[in-house]
């Protein structure tokens, strides 16, 4: 199965949960603006995953949805960090599904150091964890 892993990462919240899922499914966690973005081959199953920010997903994530395809990629796997509004997840997935992709399962999200002494200990070892088992499902539906 061909598996691809890509996020965007302000501050690094969300690149962790990118890195520990890439390593769960032998992937490697690849940043969007990349050139590894470009899709040169059918992905069965592409991680995607983003920080919220004003209440949004980020514009570089917006672009590389817009650009994603139901003939290249067979199915997504939506994962999202944030301060306290926990919707880009849900946003992301929502935009994929109106794309006419398949998106698996519920997104995977959880809180992200923000500002200051907000969700400072995020993502946690136990989020990390959390996110490695998610993936391990994730995988485990589509038959790896
Ligand atoms: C510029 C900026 C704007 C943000 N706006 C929001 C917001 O509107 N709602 C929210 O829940 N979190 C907000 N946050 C917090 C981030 O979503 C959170 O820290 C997330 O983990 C960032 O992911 P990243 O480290 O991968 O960039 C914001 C953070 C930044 C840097």
């Amino acid at each position: 199965m061909n598996i691809k892993v890509m996020y965007h990462s302000s501050t690094g919240n969300t690149e962790k949960l990118a890195k520990a899922i890439a390593d769960t499914v032998n992937a490697k966690a690849e940043p969007i603006g990349s050139s590894a973005a470009t899709i040169s081959k059918p992905i069965d199953l592409l991680f995607i995953g983003d920080g919220t920010y004003f209440g949004k997903m980020h514009k570089k994530t917006v672009a590389y949805l817009s650009q994603l395809s139901p003939a290249t990629v067979k199915n997504v796997a939506v994962f999202s960090t944030y301060g306290g509004q926990d919707k880009v997840g849900a946003d992301i997935s929502n935009l994929l599904q109106k794309r006419g992709l398949t998106v698996v399962g519920k997104p995977f999200t959880c809180k992200g150091k923000a500002w200051g002494l907000i969700n400072r200990k995020h993502p946690s070892k136990l989020d990390l964890e959390n996110a490695r088992a998610y993936a391990k499902d994730v995988a485990a539906a589509l038959g790896q």
